[in-house]
């Protein structure tokens, strides 16, 4: 964190406008604060009254803009494409599909590598504590989704190579025979909450199988992905919580350390052995963070994706029976799901040399967050993007598996679970609904991902 105030420095000297000098658009709306868009199920983007805002008046690190950031990006793309804050780490802001993409084309301008902004991996500074408790983990390492150049490609290599035809298609089958599994645990007729009793559990059992725990060990691997992630995030909220992080991630690193030393020994038909097979000239604590991101990349986003899809389909009955019509719809409902509520939210780039966004400077040594979700949500490709739209006929040019060179290493075995899972509950069932007197589900207030957390929901059996 020591380049805290060097950075803040130089956001402070060339912040691009005064908060007065720039637009400010009306918000007009009449919906109550809080309610639900009719069409997307997203909570309402306007206001109670005829509300000038501008984008100054958000905060990113504010739960209701973390829960709800759509009024907030449609106002960045709208008046600020390229917005600096001084939150945080100070970070500049692109919201528009065309500048986001443009940001990602070019990997050697706009890094990967944060290290130097980042504290072993968390944007947030350890106190002593947590610190003492680090120790213990895998030293910090920038793999991957964090690597730039050659050691990025290295990694990915390793990370495809694992992903070979027949690996996905067993992984395909494992996840067949869980999502059949866990359908044959819901009752259905009654109330079940779907995103704890299925969404959460799919995404963690799948990567329990590749990293090789035993699947007994289903709630060490939730633990584990969601104190990975939370250390990714915002600021933990308490001591307390910063240092549980911190041992669950140091008890992950250690498993990963001696898994790895396993399959070195005697290498088994798993994804993991493969892994290790492939990974001449990385060392240990590399591997150990590979294994770590594929867990940060893999758990929580998948969750997130299922569950939007759910709530979508629930929010918009006549387009769930067009899917019970027709099945080859499918892939075009989860890849709709997936633009509207894209599941991450944040991703970081740090400049390595003066750079220029739709006209606008951004110094070196910046931290830039291409929005995908916003980018998703940009009307000039995704025309009523704020619509739900199972046919909408561009939707695979949506960014949120990311785009260029770091494009998601996962996303057939994303798609292979949103598929799967899609397709067995609209054979198991005649119809879905959602709970009487239940409230409707609301986006977690979080930095990274969006996703709901409860999705009360009733599976109608089907007639047989
Ligand atoms: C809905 C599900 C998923 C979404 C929305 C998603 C999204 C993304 C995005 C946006 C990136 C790019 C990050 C960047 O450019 O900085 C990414 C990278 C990555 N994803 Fe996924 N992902 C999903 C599922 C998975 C799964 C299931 C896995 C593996 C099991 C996975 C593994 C990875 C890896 C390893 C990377 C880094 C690739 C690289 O840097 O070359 N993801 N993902």
């Amino acid at each position: 964190m020591t380049n805290m105030v060097t950075y803040a420095a130089v956001v402070h000297n060339t912040r691009p406008a005064r908060i007065d000098e720039r637009p400010r658009i009306p918000r007009i709306g009449d919906a109550s604060p809080g309610a639900r868009h009719p069409e997307t199920g997203d909570l309402h983007e306007m206001t109670t009254h005829d509300v000038e805002k501008s984008v100054d008046d958000f905060k990113m690190y504010d739960s209701g803009t973390m829960a709800e950031p759509n009024e907030f990006w449609t106002l960045l793309r709208e008046t600020a494409p390229v917005h600096r804050v001084d939150e945080g780490l100070g970070y500049t802001l692109v919201s528009r599909y065309a500048d986001v993409q443009d940001v990602l084309r070019d990997p050697d301008t706009f890094r990967n590598g944060v290290a130097r902004f980042f504290d072993k991996g968390s944007p947030h500074p350890d106190s002593p504590a947590v610190a003492a408790v680090m120790a213990d983990a895998a030293p910090y390492r920038e793999v991957l989704g964090f690597g730039d150049g050659e050691a990025h490609a290295r990694h990915r290599r390793m990370v495809r190579a694992g992903f070979t035809t027949r690996r996905v298609r067993q992984l395909e089958g494992f996840v067949s025979t869980v999502v059949d599994d866990l359908l044959d645990e819901l009752v259905t007729g009654e109330p079940v909450d779907f995103v704890k009793q299925f969404c959460k559990r799919l995404p963690i059992l799948l990567i329990g199988e590749i990293m090789g725990v035993e699947k007994e060990r289903e709630h060490d691997v939730y633990r584990w992905a969601t104190s990975l992630m939370a250390r990714a995030a915002a600021p933990p909220e308490t001591e307390d919580d910063a240092l549980r992080i911190a041992r669950d991630v140091v008890e992950f690193h250690q498993y990963v350390y001696k898994a790895v030393a396993d399959r070195r020994e005697s290498p088994r038909d798993d994804f993991l052995s493969e892994l290790v097979a492939n990974s001449e000239g990385i060392d240990e604590h590399e591997l150990a963070h590979v294994c770590a991101q594929l867990i940060l990349a893999g758990a929580d986003t998948t969750i997130a994706w299922l569950g939007s899809i759910f709530d979508l389909l629930l929010a918009h009955p006549d387009q769930l029976a067009e899917l019970y019509a027709d099945r080859s719809l499918i892939p075009n409902a989860m890849e709709e799901a997936l633009r509207l509520q894209s599941v991450i939210k944040t991703i970081y780039r740090a400049t390595s040399r003066d750079a220029e966004v739709a006209g606008q400077d951004i110094p070196a040594d910046s931290l830039v967050i291409p929005l995908l979700g916003s980018a998703n949500r940009d009307d000039a490709v995704f025309p009523d993007a704020a619509t739900f739209d199972i046919h909408r006929p561009n939707v695979r040019k949506h960014m949120a598996f990311g785009f260029g060179t770091h494009l998601c290493a996962g996303i057939e075995l994303a798609r292979a679970e949103a598929r799967i899972s899609l397709t067995k509950v609209l054979e198991r069932t005649s119809a879905l609904s959602r709970v009487e007197g239940e409230p409707l589900p609301k986006y977690v207030p979080d930095f990274t991902i969006r996703g709901i957390d409860r999705l009360p929901m009733i599976l109608h059996p089907a007639e047989r």
